[in-house]
């Protein structure tokens, strides 16, 4: 498996921060409870966050923002059964509907989280699809300002999806094993919806190290 080593000195200690914060331990720890391979994937965004948002030349606040988006991404996912987080085949469509869930729910389990922007950030990483869920085009009113177009947030929005998906292509899940630097990078290049530019840097720039 590949994992992202910190390029940036500033990077560990953003890191630990995160992981040491009250409020944030407050929203992660029941998903790392519920589901501890989500928790761990999370753990890893978080260090890809942060170490593209120092390489992209963003400054402390903004960095930190963006590695509390990638740590609580996944939280929505406590209210998924781990049966289905865990299901080593295709997913039937009330699964899948089920899964898909987790992006509304974790945009409504934060809406008093300390920077209003983590919100946003996360509910954003499934929005460079085609549909876009959770946004539901008959139910605008409930969901207009989880997509502002704040401009701010347009590149945080970006380096969230594209580390969720690194890690996940190159991380084992329960239907896939780990697939190599080569064919994630090719996965990403016909499937990435985000700015691949992104992608290039995090693949192409980034120090990178294999785990067993
Ligand atoms: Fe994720």
């Amino acid at each position: 498996m590949l994992v992202i080593l910190p390029y940036h000195h500033e990077s560990v200690e953003v890191y630990r921060h995160i992981l040491n914060d009250e409020e944030v331990r407050f929203y992660f720890d029941p998903l790392l409870e519920h589901h501890p391979e989500s928790g761990q994937h999370s753990a890893r965004v978080l260090m890809g966050c942060i170490d593209l948002g120092y390489s992209l030349g963003y400054g402390d606040d903004d960095v930190l923002m963006m590695g509390q988006s990638g740590l609580l991404h996944d939280i929505g996912k406590v209210g998924v059964a781990v049966e289905i987080l865990d299901k080593d085949s295709a997913l039937d469509e009330y699964e899948m509907q089920d899964v898909r869930r987790h992006s509304r729910i974790a945009f409504n389990s934060l809406k008093d989280f300390s920077d209003s922007r983590v919100r946003k950030v996360v509910v954003a990483c499934h929005e460079f699809t085609d549909n876009p869920y959770p946004r539901d085009p008959r139910k605008t009113s409930d969901f207009d300002d989880r997509r502002s177009d704040d401009p701010d947030l347009t590149i945080p929005k970006h380096v969230l999806a594209t580390v969720d998906m690194f890690d996940s292509l190159t991380h084992p899940r329960s239907y896939k094993p780990p697939l190599s630097l080569r064919t994630s990078k090719r996965i990403i290049a016909e499937e990435f919806t985000a700015n691949s530019v992104f992608a290039d840097m995090l693949s192409d720039g980034l120090r990178l190290a294999m785990v067993a």
